[in-house]
């Protein structure tokens, strides 16, 4: 046979490096910004901290998927596998992801890796885990694994984001992660959470870059030194590509040697999810 038609999507079957799973749940944060919860193949193991390829199963008339790399937010230990995402309106991915519903297929690939993870630490006292935007996604996974406060004595969650509607999670870093009977009670002692506002007005306000550079998060967290100190103070970064760039810089102007899985070392970085 010569002219054999494309297959129809309901023949489409994932390659054999992704699994085909279920979404559990989906809550909407904004009209920019949502979490979803998938079934996890008991084959799937990872590290908390690390991303994975996510997709849709091709739409009619379609051939291949389209998949992005997405931070896990739940950690290691955990039953499904959440994540935290943008919608954009014409996105190749998220204009369809955005519109899932319990019981709709996921495609979920068999490979999850990143720095973001504190294998890629080298020992300290304090672990400050910055995110913007989506990159909150990662440092969820992180800062909901016991290993996270066995290692260190604190653990920060600063998020920074553009409007107060923005803060996805508030209401697990200011109540519900206390209440973990894995991680509930080392929260309640180590756990900071540090949320700042660009564009409007909140209990605390600016970037990131700037907080530090005037020390005004050092005084917040009631630090004595107003720097960070390459002794003590271990970061992950995730958000956009400037965001990363300069906390990068920021962080070599301390003496801060990036780590990796092969080196640890004082900060890691990877650039959230965008498309
Ligand atoms: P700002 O509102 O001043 O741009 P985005 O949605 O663009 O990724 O931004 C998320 C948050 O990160 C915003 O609060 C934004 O502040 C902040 N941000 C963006 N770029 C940088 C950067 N280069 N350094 C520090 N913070 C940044």
């Amino acid at each position: 046979m010569s002219d054999v038609a494309a297959p129809a999507a309901s023949t489409w079957t994932p390659s054999a490096a992704q699994n085909l799973e279920k979404v559990l749940w989906v809550r909407h944060w904004t009209d920019r910004l949502f979490s979803f919860a998938i079934t996890r193949p008991e084959s799937f193991r990872f590290r908390s901290g690390e991303f994975v390829m996510i997709g849709l199963p091709p739409a009619p008339g379609e051939s291949k998927p389209i998949l992005r790399a997405y931070s896990i937010a739940s950690p290691s230990f955990a039953e499904e596998l959440e994540f935290l995402s943008i919608k954009v309106q014409d996105g190749p991915l998220t204009s369809r992801l955005q519109h899932i519903q319990p019981g709709d297929d996921v495609l979920l690939g068999k490979k999850p890796t990143g720095t973001l993870v504190l294998d890629a630490v080298r020992p300290g006292k304090r672990l400050f885990l910055f995110g913007t935007g989506t990159g909150l996604a990662p440092f969820l996974s992180v800062a909901r694994d016991p290993d996270a406060y066995s290692n260190f004595e604190q653990v920060i969650v600063g998020h920074g984001v553009r409007e107060v509607n923005e803060l996805a999670y508030r209401d697990l870093f200011t109540q519900d992660i206390f209440e973990d009977p894995l991680v509930g009670e080392e929260a309640r002692q180590q756990l900071v959470y540090y949320p700042t506002v660009t564009r409007e007005p909140f209990e605390r306000q600016g970037r990131f870059t700037d907080l530090i550079s005037s020390g005004q998060l050092f005084r917040d967290l009631g630090l004595e030194g107003v720097t960070f100190n390459r002794d003590e103070d271990r970061i992950m970064l995730c958000g956009s590509m400037d965001f990363i760039k300069d906390m990068a810089a920021l962080c070599e102007s301390h003496g801060l040697v990036e780590g990796s899985n092969a080196e640890p070392g004082d900060y890691v970085l990877e650039r959230a999810f965008v498309g």
